[in-house]
């Protein structure tokens, strides 16, 4: 059994903040989990990050089923999440169950992650009575990206962070063992997680979530196209690797690469 586990991240609500990052191969998620890391989410912004989309759109059910396959295989203790992409249960219940059940039997992942509000607690109470722990994602909503009009904050008005209440409490209450809370408001955020059962996991929702959740490649410096404002950079990689393909490209060139020590003699 995993150290972590969904009752163990239940549990940990007011006890712990807990930090989630997203992995989409075996060596990142390695690492992650390396640095005791209790939450990997492999996130269909893998559409964006890995496989060149524009949006989580286009993202499938079998890209998620490789691509979680191999972040399970590089991890021993963090919790791996899995989405579960558009289309795989916005259609039907039991679309929702059978596509969510193979994230976990075929692929290893430990929970899946759906994206909406109080209209998804029929498929969470279903999800969880058939043993599938289940993330919550509210604000704003990627996936919806398209009925959104853009990558906005989400709950700026009345109404609007009144359903975002609704939202969280109707899910809490149908089985999710935790939220994510995507660009709300700081205080709306705080307000939700006060409220809220279940550990809350802002990204772009301020200080007051019970976690905070980051895009790998954002928080490493590799996505060098747009950084939300959420996004703190931990590091420089992108520069770094450019500066290491050209000095390999040179060295070719050169002939200066390979020496003789890494070539192998007659033996
Ligand atoms: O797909 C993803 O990476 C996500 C995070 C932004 C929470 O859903």
């Amino acid at each position: 059994m995993k150290t972590w586990t969904a009752t163990r991240i239940r549990q940990a609500k007011g006890k712990q903040k807990l930090a989630c990052l997203t992995a989409y191969d075996c060596t990142t998620a390695r690492m992650v989990d390396e640095a005791g890391i209790p939450l990997i989410l492999v996130g269909d912004s893998l559409g964006m990050t890995v496989l060149g989309y524009e949006t989580t759109i286009p993202v499938t059910m079998e890209q998620m089923l490789h691509h979680t396959a191999a972040v399970v295989r590089g991890v021993r203790s963090a919790l791996v999440i899995a989405d579960m992409p558009f289309l795989s249960y916005q259609t039907s219940i039991e679309a929702g169950i059978t596509n969510a059940g193979r994230l976990l039997k075929e692929a290893g992942a430990d929970a899946v992650k759906i994206e909406g509000g109080a209209f998804r607690a029929d498929l969470v109470r279903a999800l969880t009575a058939n043993g599938i722990p289940v993330v919550g994602h509210i604000g704003l909503t990627p996936q919806s990206i398209r009925e959104l009009g853009g990558y906005k904050v989400q709950g700026r008005t009345a109404p609007a962070a009144a359903q975002l209440h609704a939202d969280a409490q109707a899910l809490a209450g149908a089985g999710i063992f935790a939220l994510v809370l995507e660009c709300l408001p700081s205080p709306l955020a705080a307000d939700i997680t006060a409220e809220t059962p279940v550990p809350t996991i802002g990204i772009g929702a301020g200080p007051g979530c019970d976690g905070q959740v980051l895009v790998s490649h954002d928080m490493l410096g590799l996505n060098e196209q747009f950084l939300p404002r959420f996004a703190k950079r931990y590091a420089e990689l992108a520069p770094q690797m450019r500066t290491a393909f050209a000095a390999f490209a040179k060295e070719v060139g050169s002939g200066t690469f390979p020496g003789p020590e890494h070539g192998y003699d007659a033996g």
